[in-house]
């Protein structure tokens, strides 16, 4: 396959991930027993594209060091690779907030439901969205309050009559804002963002945005962070990561951003997590360095959605999918071919040996869709879309 004429990474090129402790790869038969040898896997969310190298080189340079140590960060230039990101990529000027380094969005997750709401008190989430938003809640002792999206149509809107019906219940005290939304693509404009905030800061329900997906948009289509429509607000704290954008998702190192005075102080005297010293190298060389190599990376995801909706259209006509405005992500109703989920999953996952995401694990009562992760050489998602039309 030829690679584009001004494309200066190749994206093209198939790297073996096996006996790499990769879980898209060595765990796929543990969780999907039964799957067949030469699997591909589409489920988990990272790319099967190499890291950029300055990232990787910076790593190089770091291991040359020799010890690796407990890590706090304390170099300026960390935060000050950050906010230069979010400034070139967002506009979003944050020189004015607090960065707190933290063990990944998830751990960040169950960390703000145990800080910030008393056990049994409800936190606002938008199904079908990614499960550890359901697990974080559940899992300390909090109540899961779901202000469902409304569908139309293969798209996706805010039932905002039901959102502030819920943020006026006092015992509701915290949301999980997904944006860009994991699974069904949605980037929020920004009317439906301020609109979110709102309501939630009207009704002293604070908000936890996850923006892990925020770099990998549509050509066109662009990201807002929640919090830049409410400059200063401290009740609003902001959850970003390398992780997605620069394939990183391993080294498990994320980044809140807040105006919250007491949120460092609390945090850093509840939850003692040291960095990677690779993974600090890494982030801070990524968001230096690396804008022409997400440019490039976006171009070719969109070129790989574009195939996938040819594909479906001219093979699988009766899957409903819209390609999303955000992430690496594909969220496709295959219900008019199997609208049981367990069969379908069957049918993808063992008979064609390719590994999806159940739409099931998003909302329970989800039937006949999947989540398909297009983040691979082209020749992977060809072969995939192959196999799944074989069986359906
Ligand atoms: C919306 C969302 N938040 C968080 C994560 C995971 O973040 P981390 O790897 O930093 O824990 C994912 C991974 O798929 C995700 O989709």
């Amino acid at each position: 396959m030829k690679r584009g004429l001004f494309m200066h990474y190749d994206f093209n090129q198939v790297i073996t991930r096996h006996h790499t402790n990769s879980v898209k790869y060595d765990c796929a038969k543990y969780f999907c027993p039964g799957i067949p040898d030469d699997f591909i896997p589409m489920w988990v969310a990272d790319m099967d594209f190499a890291t950029p190298d300055d990232v990787k080189n910076a790593m190089i340079e770091r291991i040359k060091k020799s010890i690796f140590g407990y890590t706090y960060i304390t170099d300026p230039d960390y935060n000050a690779a950050i906010i230069g990101w979010m400034n070139r990529r967002f506009s979003w000027n944050i020189q004015k907030y607090t960065i707190i380094p933290c063990n990944g969005v998830v751990n960040a997750l169950h960390h703000f439901v145990t800080l910030m709401t008393n056990p049994g008190e409800g936190v606002i989430i938008q199904p079908p969205v990614y499960p550890q938003f359901f697990n974080s809640i559940e899992m300390e002792g909090r109540k899961v309050v779901c202000n469902n999206l409304l569908y139309n149509d293969g798209y996706y809107t805010i039932d905002f009559d039901d959102l502030e019906q819920k943020a006026q219940d006092s015992k509701n005290t915290l949301m999980f804002v997904c944006s860009p939304h994991n699974p069904v693509g949605r980037v929020w404009t920004v009317k439906e963002l301020q609109k979110i905030g709102t309501i939630c800061l009207q009704n002293n329900v604070r908000i936890v945005c996850d923006e892990v997906h925020h770099d990998l948009t549509r050509k066109n289509i662009v990201h807002t962070p929640l919090a830049s429509l409410f400059p200063d607000n401290p009740n609003i704290y902001t959850c970003t990561s390398p992780g997605k954008t620069f394939n990183l998702s391993g080294n498990n190192l994320a980044n809140i951003i807040t105006c919250d005075p007491t949120l460092p102080q609390l945090w850093s005297s509840i939850f003692h997590e040291s960095a990677s010293p690779l993974a600090v190298a890494a982030v801070q060389t990524a968001y230096s360095l690396c804008d022409g190599w997400v440019d490039e990376l976006r171009a070719y995801l969109d070129d790989n959605f574009q195939y996938l909706q040819k594909f479906l259209e001219k093979y699988l006509p009766k899957a409903q999918f819209k390609i999303p405005e955000g992430m690496y992500l594909a969220w496709i109703d295959f219900s008019s071919y199997e609208p049981d989920a367990d069969k379908l999953y069957h049918k993808l996952c063992i008979d064609a040996g390719v590994v999806v995401q159940s739409g099931s694990h998003f909302h329970s009562n989800l039937t006949g869709y999947i989540r398909m992760n297009i983040a691979c050489p082209r020749s992977v998602l060809s072969e995939a879309l192959n196999r799944i039309a074989a069986v359906l």
